[in-house]
C-alpha cells in the first residue's frame, strides 16, 4: 500500500556494511511504504540501546542469519521510537493521524518509520517524546524480567546487576514497585544515580555479588559476564535467576551461551535459572505507560543527540558512558 505523506524522501542515518559507528552516514532516502497492519510514524525521538550496536556491527555473527549475511538488508538502524502518527494502513483501527505514540519500529534513526500497530501504544501525556522514546525495548525487557519471569513478590530481596543502564534503570524501579527490597549493582561513577531511584546501590569494582554471604530471592543479570556458578552463589536455595544480557566479546554467540545453559542447569538444582527474550507486546507498552503516568517509574534520559550525531551516541553507549538512556532527537 502506498501512502501519500507529502514528501517522497526523508533524512535518515544509514549503513551499507557491518562495523563500528564509522559505518553510519547521513542520507536522503525514500519514505517507507506501510502494509495494512502498519503505521507510518513521524519520529520525534528515538532510543539508543545495545541492540542497535548488535545490528549495526552484525555481532554476534549469529544475528547476520536474520538480518543479512554479508551486509545488512535494511540500511536504517534504531527500533525504539516516540512520535506522531502520519498515516495508518487500511487494517489499523487503534490509531489515526495526529496520535502521539511510542513503541517499536524498524529504522527509527530517520524522519519517518514504519511500525506494526501491535507494537505501538499512545504516549503518556505526562512524558516528553524523549522520555517516551526510551521506554519501549528497555522498559519492556525490565517489566517482563521482573513481573513475568522472576514473578517478584512483596518483601523479596532482588539484586539487579547492571542497574545504571538502559534496562537496569527501569528494572530497579519496577522491582521496587512490585514490592521488592532492591539492590542495584553498577560502576563507581553511577552509584548516585542508582540510589536516586530509591534503591540500595553496590559498586561492582568494590563489591562482589556474594559478599557477606548474602543470598537474594531474585537476581536479574543485565551487565558483566559472571558465570552461572558465580551467580548461583548469590541466589537463595530456591531463588530465581533471570539472565537478560551482558556484553561480551564472543563473536558467534556473544553472551548468549549462559542464556542457553541456564535452563539445562536449572533441571538439576532447586534454584530456577533462565534467560529472557523480551516479547514486543503492545499491552506491556500500555502497562509501562501506566507506570510512568502514575509516577511509579521515571524514564532516565542521560543525553539527547541530534540525528546527525547518531554515531557519537553509539560510541558513547559502547564506552559505558550512559547514565540511563540515550536519545536521538529527530525533531526539526
Ligand atoms: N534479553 C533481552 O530481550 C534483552 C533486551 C534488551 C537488552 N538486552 C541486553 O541487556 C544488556 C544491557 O542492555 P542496556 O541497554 O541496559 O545496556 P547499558 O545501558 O549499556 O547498561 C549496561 C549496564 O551493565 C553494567 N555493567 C557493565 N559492566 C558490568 C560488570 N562487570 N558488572 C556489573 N554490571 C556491569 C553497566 O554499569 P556501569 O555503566 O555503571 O559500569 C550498566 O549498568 C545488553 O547486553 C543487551 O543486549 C537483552
Amino acid at each position: 500500500m502506498v501512502v501519500a505523506v507529502g514528501q517522497a524522501t526523508m533524512r535518515a542515518v544509514v549503513q551499507d556494511r557491518y562495523g563500528e559507528a564509522e559505518v553510519l552516514r547521513p542520507a536522503e532516502i525514500p519514505v517507507p511504504v506501510i502494509g495494512p497492519d502498519e503505521v507510518l510514524v513521524r519520529v520525534r525521538a528515538a532510543g539508543v540501546e545495545q541492540g542497535v550496536w548488535h545490528l549495526m556491527a552484525g555481532r554476534p555473527y549469529l544475528v547476520r542469519l536474520a538480518i543479512g549475511l554479508r551486509a545488512p538488508r535494511t540500511p536504517v538502524r534504531g527500533r525504539e521510537l516516540a512520535g506522531v502518527v502520519e498515516a495508518v494502513g487500511e487494517g489499523v483501527t487503534a490509531f489515526r493521524p495526529g496520535d502521539e505514540v511510542f513503541g517499536i519500529g524498524e529504522g527509527t534513526f530517520a524522519e519517518l518509520v514504519r511500525a506494526k500497530a501491535a507494537k505501538l501504544a499512545l504516549k503518556p501525556a505526562e512524558s516528553t517524546f524523549e522520555q517516551a522514546a526510551v521506554m519501549s525495548i528497555s522498559g519492556l525487557t525490565a517489566l517482563q524480567a521482573l513481573r513475568d519471569n522472576a514473578k517478584v513478590r512483596e518483601g523479596q530481596s532482588v539484586l539487579v546487576i547492571g542497574a545504571s543502564g538502559g534496562v537496569g534503570t527501569f528494572a530497579v524501579q519496577i522491582a521496587k514497585a512490585l514490592g521488592g527490597q532492591v539492590t542495584g549493582m553498577c560502576g563507581p561513577g553511577k552509584v548516585d544515580l542508582v540510589r536516586s531511584l530509591g534503591v540500595d546501590a553496590l559498586d561492582y569494582r568494590a563489591h562482589d555479588i556474594t559478599e557477606g554471604g548474602r543470598r537474594y530471592d531474585v537476581v536479574i543479570d543485565i551487565g558483566g559476564n559472571r558465570t552461572l556458578r558465580h551467580l548461583r552463589r548469590a541466589l537463595a536455595p530456591r531463588g530465581v535467576l533471570v539472565i537478560v544480557g551482558g556484553e561480551t566479546d564472543g563473536r558467534w554467540l556473544g553472551g548468549f551461551g549462559r542464556t542457553l545453559r541456564a535452563p539445562l542447569v536449572s533441571l538439576f538444582v532447586r534454584q530456577r535459572l533462565g534467560g529472557l527474550i523480551a516479547s514486543e507486546r503492545a499491552d506491556d507498552l500500555v502497562a509501562l505507560a501506566g507506570m510512568v503516568s502514575s509516577g511509579t517509574v521515571r524514564p532516565v534520559v542521560d543525553r539527547v543527540f541530534p540525528l546527525a550525531e547518531t554515531a557519537d551516541a553509539i560510541r558513547y553507549l559502547r564506552a559505558g558512558g550512559a547514565r540511563g538512556k540515550l536519545v536521538i532527537s529527530v525533531a526539526g
